[in-house]
């Protein structure tokens, strides 16, 4: 596990939208893994900088969604299919048919059936990623279990309320979601993991911090991936005593 400091949240968003960049630049066709959140605004905000410079190409990527709310039309401001075509899709020329996301108001079993196909068939050479309060990815709860496919997951009255602050009452956001497995996203090829803000301390203490990988926490699973890199400003990672075995660069 490699770990950056930076200055900023925007110098790291940066950095991000630049190793994916990468991945592009050597693979034209690549498959990106991609996520929703706040934490991932500013690292579309770069890739569609670099597209509209020529400094990057994502018109021929294939895309893969970590998870999507069930009962969210595509067309609610608050699914994560409306937020993927306001921040990235709709700037980057790729193909409607490149894009993979659960849809939330199909049937989940049919859902999971399709997304798995596409995961089965294809191998992701990136995912970006970031991480909710309580140490999940995508909505891998914390749990018994590292689920390995896609399934449905109830959401925690935890993660309900912290992502009640884009809806507007914490009635309307939903109770159950679909999501990629943690086996899904450590199959990933190169993972591109960005943290900010203190809210996230308890989860990335538990990721970079010397100690065994829990489904109760989900995201320590990244400790056993060969090439995932965590992208942190200063402000967290001053309060984080990495493991011996992350490799620490500063900015
Ligand atoms: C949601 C998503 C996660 C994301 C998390 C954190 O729960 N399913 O993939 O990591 O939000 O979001 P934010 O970046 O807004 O803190």
């Amino acid at each position: 596990m490699k770990l950056i400091v930076t200055h900023s949240y925007e110098e790291s968003a940066a950095l991000s939208a630049q190793m994916i960049s990468q991945v592009f630049l050597e693979k034209p066709e690549a498959v990106m893994g991609l996520a929703t959140g706040t934490t991932p605004v500013s690292v579309y905000k770069y890739m569609v900088k670099a597209q509209k410079e020529g400094k990057a190409d994502f018109s021929r990527a294939q895309s893969i969604n970590l998870d999507e709310y069930i009962g969210l039309d595509p067309e609610n401001v608050n699914s994560y299919m409306y937020f993927m075509r306001e921040h990235l899709f709709n700037h980057i020329g790729i193909l409607p048919e490149n894009i993979y996301i659960p849809n939330g108001i199909m049937n989940p079993d049919t859902e999971i059936v399709r997304m798995n196909r596409f995961l089965d068939e294809n191998s992701l050479d990136v995912q970006l990623l970031s991480v909710g309060t309580n140490g999940h990815i995508g909505f891998n709860e914390p749990g018994e279990v590292f689920y390995d496919k896609y399934h449905v997951v109830e959401l925690t009255e935890e993660t309900r309320r912290s992502n009640s602050r884009l809806f507007s009452s914490l009635d309307e956001v939903p109770r159950e979601a679909i999501t990629m497995g943690a086996g899904g996203i450590m199959r990933a090829q190169k993972i591109v993991f960005l943290a900010t803000g203190s809210e996230k301390l308890y989860a990335m203490k538990a990721i970079l911090e010397e100690g065994n990988v829990t489904p109760q926490i989900p995201g320590t699973i990244l400790k056993f991936h060969r090439d995932c890199t965590i992208i942190i400003d200063e402000m967290l990672a001053r309060q984080i005593t990495p493991a011996s075995g992350v490799e620490v660069v500063h900015c």
